[in-house]
């Protein structure tokens, strides 16, 4: 679903009966990230090329961090099925942003390049990890009614925060 498309849909109102549910566009942001970081580990790349997919990769990311904490990480931290998987996503976002800033601050090249494969492997720990844990059982214990009502959260404040290369995955089509 493009941007636009999101929006007429938040307009309309009638999110309670189509809107999507809050997962389908967590994991259409995952598999995003998982595209970015097929090119930052590929082989064939140059340098600056693998660079300029990291920095999309770290806006992507950022930008999914916020609006999933928005929607769905800082409403579970409270709740005592979900608190602890709801405050560990929580903190490892923030080891992610520390990372984020390390990477960038690093001036020679091939030590930014180890770091940035480095960085995915976290990431894909991450991802996966939300997506075995934290989802099946959110989607398992909450209303779909409440579900999608996290999704407009998501895609609103994904939509915020997005860069202009940030707008795939859950705002790509
Ligand atoms: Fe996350
Ligand atoms: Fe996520």
């Amino acid at each position: 679903m493009n941007s636009t498309k999101t929006l007429k849909f938040l307009e309309e109102g009638d999110f309670a009966q189509n809107f999507p549910e809050v997962v389908s566009f967590l994991l259409k942001d995952h598999e995003a990230m998982r595209d970015l970081m097929d090119k930052v580990n590929s082989s064939r790349l140059v340098p600056s090329v693998i660079f300029k997919h990291f920095k999309n990769l770290e806006a992507l990311v950022k930008s999914h961090m916020a609006a999933e904490e928005a929607a769905l990480v800082n409403p579970l931290k409270h709740h005592p099925k979900f608190k602890d998987e709801a405050l560990e996503s929580y903190e490892e976002h923030r080891i992610h942003e520390h990372i984020f800033f390390g990477i960038r601050k690093l001036k020679a090249k091939d030590r930014k390049l180890a770091q940035m494969k480095i960085y995915c492997e976290m990431l894909e720990h991450h991802l996966k990890e939300e997506e075995h844990d934290l989802f099946p059982q959110y989607k398992a214990y909450f209303a779909r009614s409440s579900k999608r009502k996290a999704g407009k959260k998501f895609i609103r404040v994904r939509l915020k925060t997005a860069k202009p290369k940030s707008r795939i995955g859950a705002l790509g089509r």
